[in-house]
């Protein structure tokens, strides 16, 4: 698929009267997607493991942008019972949602454990994110037309397990930690996808996307894991965009009303995977395998029942 939109900062349309919430608000794309929604007017949400972090960033922005409407939303993705915990508080604070952005993540991390047990890159990246769009999809629904984005990878294709999802052996605590990576990304991918599938006749557009390289603090985790990621970092980043322009495509897929003219032309755009800027790309054999994708939610739901966190 080659399909793709021109991307052009007045396809952004004012965002006043809508409320966006975006994981890792606080920092590197988040940040930048943060401070682009807030700067047409948004109200974001910022969910973060660190309020102090959040709060710094804040300040930052409306040194910019004074009038900007943002607030912080403590949840530590690490840690499902902190997901629904700030899920909660969200949901007391706001009635609508018109925006939801899966954005934080880690990179090949050394392997841990969460407190629940799950892999720590497949409960960051993933797990958590399937959780907080759980437990807000009633909201969204709620809300005229809304967007979720889960920024994704291209490593999905590349690093991933070929047989795609590893039911059998979800943490791959025997694998190494870039495949890890791509496999939590291939969930994030099924996860838009699926979420389309079920939810796409409500109104409720849900796309996956590879931001580009982009220059930001994501390579501490190879730097940490990956002894000669230190000396070919220059190399991977060269050429590589900051955030600020690295965001482009979370912007795009968030609020771009090219998205929506693109979804209403051919409704098979929903739950699709799009690379910089709002083109539509192919995934990977697994990442276009819709009964991999309802498998994958069932065993989300099933994994967080049995943890108590979802009915
Ligand atoms: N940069 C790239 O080239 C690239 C390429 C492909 C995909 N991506 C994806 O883009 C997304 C954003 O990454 P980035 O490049 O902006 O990296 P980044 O600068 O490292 O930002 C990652 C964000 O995720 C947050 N985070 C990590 N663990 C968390 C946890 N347990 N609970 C809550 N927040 C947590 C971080 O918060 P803390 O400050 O608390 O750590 C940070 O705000 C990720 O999903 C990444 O996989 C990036």
């Amino acid at each position: 698929m080659t399909k793709s939109m021109p991307f052009n900062t007045s396809d952004i349309p004012d965002l006043n009267c809508r409320v966006a919430l975006i994981t890792g608000g606080h920092s590197g794309l988040g940040l930048a997607t943060t401070t682009a929604l807030a700067a047409k007017n948004a109200k974001v949400y910022i969910a973060s493991r660190s309020v102090a972090k959040a709060e710094e960033a804040i300040r930052g922005i409306r040194r910019r942008l004074p009038n900007a409407q943002i607030e912080v939303i403590e949840m530590d993705l690490g840690d499902l019972r902190s997901v629904k915990k700030g899920a909660e508080d969200f949901l007391r604070r706001e009635s609508k949602l018109h925006i939801l952005i899966n954005n934080a993540g880690i990179m090949c991390t050394p392997f841990s454990l969460t407190p629940q047990n799950r892999e720590i890159q497949l409960a960051t990246n993933y797990l958590s994110h399937f959780l907080l769009s759980s437990l807000l999809l009633p909201t969204l629904l709620s809300t005229s037309a809304p967007r979720v984005v889960n920024v994704a990878s291209d490593g999905h294709k590349k690093l991933a397990p070929k047989q795609g999802v590893m039911f059998e052996d979800m943490n791959l605590e025997n694998k190494g930690t870039w495949t890890r990576y791509g496999h939590s990304k291939l969930c994030n991918v099924l996860h838009a996808r699926a979420l389309a599938k079920r939810y796409g006749g409500e109104g409720l557009v849900s796309v996956s996307l590879h931001p580009g390289t982009v220059k930001t603090n994501l390579s501490a985790g190879p730097r940490k894991s990956t002894p000669i990621y230190k000396l070919i970092q220059p190399l991977v980043e060269w050429g590589a965009p900051g955030p600020e322009e690295g965001c482009a495509n979370i912007i795009w897929c968030a609020v771009s009303t090219g998205l929506g003219e693109l979804v209403k032309g051919d409704e098979g755009v929903n739950g699709c995977y799009f690379e910089p800027v709002g083109k539509l790309k192919g995934v990977s054999d697994a990442g276009k395998d819709d009964e991999m994708a309802e498998r994958l939610w069932e065993w989300s739901e099933e994994t967080l029942k049995r943890d108590g966190l979802f009915t």
